[in-house]
C-alpha cells in the first residue's frame, strides 16, 4: 500500500499523478463548467450532524440491507466504464476489491470485461449489471441474459444518459478508447473492436426510450430492476408506476447536465415520494464516512461511490480499491459511534441540521491539492 494514505483525497492525488491526461480528465472530470461536479461534493457538507451522548453504544455495526439481502456496509461500487484504462486488470480487479469487503460491484455496460469474466474473476462476489439499452435490441438482451446467467443479482437501467454530457476535458485531450482496450458490448454492436470516442459509444444506444419501455425491460431482465439517474419526485413516482424494484438517485457524478440539482438536495423529495415502497440508493460526491451518514439520515438505504473506487484502482489495483472501501467503512463506523447509534438504520432526520448556504468545496480543495 502506498505510504501516507490517510483518506480518499490522498488516493485521488495518487491516481491523478499516475494517469495520462486523457484518462485523468475522463475519470475525474465532469460536464460543462463542472458546477454540479463540485457541488455534488459540497452538498453533503451543507449538513451538520446532531450527535447524541451516553447512548451506551459500545461498538456500532455498519451492517445494512438492500432488497432483503444483507450488506456488511451500505456502500456499493457504482458502474464506471472502461476500467482497463485505470489498471490492466480493470473490472476484474474492481470485482475482487468489492468481493473482499463483501459488497456489490455494479458492472457498466461499457466495461472492458464481460459479465461472465467478472463473475469468474471474483468467485463468491456480488454483482449488479448496469444497462444502457443498445439500438440493437439483440445486443441488449444478450448482455442482460449473460449477466443474469452469471449470477448478477440486479439490473440497473441508467436513465440520465445517453446522450453523453459535454465533457470539455475530453474534447481538449482528444480522449478515445483504443481498439486494443476492447469493450465487448460495443464490439458486439459494431461487429468488431476499433478505437472509439465516448460519443461514438453513446451513439450505439437507444435514445427513444420512455417510461413505457421500463416495464418491458423489467420483464426481460430476469432480475430486479433499478433505475439510476432519477433526481425528481415526479420521476420517482413514474418509476414506481412502471414497476421498478429500486431507485438510484444520481446525476451521474456531474458528468451529464451541468447545473443539475445535486443528489443531496434531490434525495429528500424522492425519499418522501417513494415512502419506503422500494429501496432508495444515492450516489455522487460521497468522499467521507460522514457523507454516508448524511445520506442515510436523509433516508437513503445505501450509497454508491464511483470515482473514489476508480481512483483506488488506478493508484494500486484491487488493493487500492479495497483500501478505499475499507477506509470509508472505517470512517462510517467511527461516525456512527460518535453520533451514538448502533446501526446505520438508526440514523434519521433527527440527526441532521442544515448548515444553510455553504461555500462549495471540491474534494481536492478540501485536501489542499490544486489538481482538481
Ligand atoms: C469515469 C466515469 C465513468 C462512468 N461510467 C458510467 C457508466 O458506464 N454507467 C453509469 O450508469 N454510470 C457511469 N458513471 C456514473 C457513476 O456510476 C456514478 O453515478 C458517479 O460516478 C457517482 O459520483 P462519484 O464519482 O462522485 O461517486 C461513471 C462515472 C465516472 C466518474
Amino acid at each position: 500500500m502506498p505510504e501516507g494514505w490517510v483518506n480518499v483525497f490522498d488516493v485521488q492525488r495518487e491516481a491523478e499523478r499516475k494517469l495520462e491526461p486523457g484518462p485523468r480528465g475522463y475519470f475525474s472530470g465532469g460536464a460543462g463548467d463542472e458546477v454540479t461536479l463540485r457541488e455534488s461534493v459540497g452538498a453533503w457538507q451543507g449538513w451538520r450532524l446532531r450527535p447524541r451522548m451516553l447512548t451506551g453504544v459500545e461498538a456500532p455495526s455498519t451492517a445494512a440491507e438492500v432488497l432483503g439481502k444483507p450488506l456488511p456496509v451500505p456502500l456499493l461500487v457504482a458502474p464506471v466504464a472502461y476500467q482497463r484504462l485505470l489498471h490492466p486488470e480493470g473490472e476484474k480487479a474492481m470485482a475482487r476489491a468489492a468481493a473482499a469487503v463483501g459488497t456489490v460491484m455494479c458492472l457498466s455496460t461499457l466495461a472492458n470485461a464481460t459479465p461472465a469474466d467478472v463473475a469468474a474473476a471474483a468467485p463468491g462476489g456480488r454483482h449488479w449489471f448496469q444497462l444502457y439499452p443498445f439500438r440493437d435490441g439483440g445486443v441488449t438482451r444478450a448482455l442482460m441474459a449473460e449477466a443474469v446467467g452469471a449470477g448478477f443479482e440486479a439490473v440497473v437501467l441508467t436513465v440520465d444518459a445517453p446522450p453523453g454530457g459535454s465533457r470539455e476535458r475530453d474534447v481538449r485531450s482528444g480522449f478515445t478508447i483504443p481498439g486494443a482496450v476492447e469493450i465487448p458490448s460495443v464490439a458486439a454492436a459494431l461487429g468488431g473492436s476499433r478505437t472509439v470516442t465516448v460519443a461514438e459509444t453513446f451513439d450505439l444506444m437507444d435514445l427513444t426510450l420512455t417510461w413505457d419501455d421500463v416495464a418491458g425491460i423489467a420483464a426481460d431482465a430476469g432480475a430486479p430492476l433499478f433505475v439510476k439517474g432519477v433526481v425528481t419526485a415526479e420521476d420517482a413516482a413514474l418509476a414506481l408506476e412502471h414497476g421498478v424494484a429500486g431507485i438510484i438517485v444520481s446525476n451521474h457524478g456531474g458528468r451529464q447536465l451541468d447545473r443539475c440539482v445535486t443528489t443531496a438536495e434531490a434525495l429528500p423529495e424522492i425519499v418522501e415520494a417513494v415512502a419506503r415502497r422500494v429501496p432508495v440508493l444515492v450516489d455522487g460526491g460521497i468522499r467521507r464516512g460522514v457523507d454516508i451518514c448524511v445520506a442515510l439520515a436523509l433516508g437513503a438505504d445505501a450509497v454508491l461511490v464511483g470515482r473514489p473506487a476508480a481512483w483506488g484502482l488506478a493508484a494500486d489495483g484491487a488493493a487500492g480499491a479495497e483500501w478505499v472501501l475499507r477506509t470509508l467503512t472505517r470512517e462510517l463506523e467511527l461516525a456512527l459511534a460518535l453520533i451514538g447509534v448502533a446501526t446505520p438504520a438508526e440514523l434519521g432526520p433527527e440527526h441532521l441540521r442544515s448548515a444553510g448556504p455553504t461555500r462549495v468545496y471540491s474534494g481536492a480543495e478540501v485536501s489542499g491539492s490544486s489538481s482538481f
